[in-house]
This record gives structure tokens, sequence and C-alpha cells, in this order.
């Protein structure tokens, strides 16, 4: 549900907190900065194009820039605000103001990541976590990845999503021949690596 999103990040840009991984509902920057490792890992070319859905902030871009490695960026993200400091704080990296359903994606980039814009409830939360899934498959030229909360946890907070991962393969095996599911780098949080051939 966009509006809950929006109050969401909202209230914690209200808060001007001194760091861009609380503002963007992270606990900690180790575990934002696992995560982006976790979704680095996975990625197997060289001079490769990223979308990073949900960017928040750009902090994987400036992860990413921070490995000096070359790669061609796209951000995008449904909060106005954080577009706006995104492109105030990094000049001309393509950051979009946009729910990603709602993107036209011009040119496939090789691969499409979402990093924690899953966890929280969204209104038909499974229905559209199938067609972010599958459009995130369908546009992207080397993999899509991806973290989600574990319906598994040990600890569940109700204003936060969980997905159940039996339920997830389900529906992957219907639209992808090969992915890969991790769930060895945090307790809660599972990635999902779907190839695109
Ligand atoms: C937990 S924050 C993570 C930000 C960033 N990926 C990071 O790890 O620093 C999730 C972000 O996803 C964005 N978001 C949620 N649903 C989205 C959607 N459907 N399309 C684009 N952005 C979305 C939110 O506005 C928020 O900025």
């Amino acid at each position: 549900m966009i509006d809950y999103n929006q109050q969401f990040y909202n209230q914690l840009i209200r808060k001007k907190l001194a760091k861009s991984f609380l503002t963007v509902g992270w606990g900690s920057k180790k575990t934002q900065k696992i995560r982006f490792e976790n979704i680095y890992k996975y990625f197997d070319k060289n001079n490769f194009s990223v979308l990073d859905v949900g960017c928040g902030l750009g902090d994987f871009y400036l992860f990413l820039k921070k490995k000096k490695i070359k790669f061609r960026y796209t951000g995008i993200d449904i909060n106005e605000t954080f577009i706006k400091k995104c492109k105030r704080k990094y000049k001309n990296v393509n950051f979009i103001n946009s729910h990603f359903l709602r993107y036209k994606i011009k040119t496939k980039p090789d691969y499409i990541i979402i990093s924690g814009a899953l966890n929280l409830p969204m209104d038909n939360y499974l229905i559209l976590l199938k067609k972010i899934i599958l459009k995130m498959h369908k546009n992207s030229k080397e993999k899509s990845i991806f973290n989600l909360l574990s319906s598994s946890s040990k600890k569940i907070y109700q204003f936060n999503a969980y997905t159940n991962i039996g339920k997830l393969s389900e529906y992957i095996d219907t639209i992808a021949k090969h992915y890969l599911i991790d769930k060895t780098y945090l307790s809660h949080d599972i990635s999902v690596i779907i190839h695109s051939k």
C-alpha cells in the first residue's frame, strides 16, 4: 500500500535523523551493508547496468561506487523526498521518482535489485509481490535479486510484512527455470536470486 509506505518513510524523514540507513528504516548500517553484500556477491558481470528498485537515499549506489568498478546505475523510489535528496547528493546519476509497477523500462538492465522495499505491508501483498517479481524477471538481462523478511523469523513485528518461502518458491517455479533462495546471511532475511535465462 503506497500510502502506508509513504507515511512510514515520511515520518522518518520528519525526524531529521543523522544517518541515511536510519531514515530509510534500517536498524543498523551493518545489516544494511550485509544485505548489499549479499546482493552484490551474485553480480558476475563486469561493467554491468543495474536498476535499484526502492533505492531510498541511494546508499546502494554509494556502496557500488566505493568498490571502484565500472557500472551504470538507475535508482527508482516512490518517495519524492528521497529522490530529491538523491539528485542533490549525486549529480549526473539517474534517479527516478516512480512506483516500480508504473515505471516503463526502456532498456533492460543486467540486474534489477530490491533491498528492503518489500518489507512493509501492502494491500494484497502476495498479488503485488508476484507482479513485482514477474516484472523484475521479465526485464532483467542477467538476474533479478531481492530480499524479504521470512515468515519463519523468530521475531515478528506487526508493522512488517513476512513471506512464506514455500509459497514464494511455488510461484517462482511457474515463471523461472533457475533460481536460488539464500538464507545464509541474516536470521530473519531471505534473498532470492532469479536467473533471467
Ligand atoms: C527499507 S527502504 C530501503 C532503501 C534502500 N534500498 C537501502 O537499502 O538503503 C525501502 C524503500 O523502498 C521504497 N519503495 C517501497 N515500495 C516501492 C515501490 N513499489 N516502488 C518504488 N519504491 C518503493 C520506499 O519508499 C523506501 O525508500
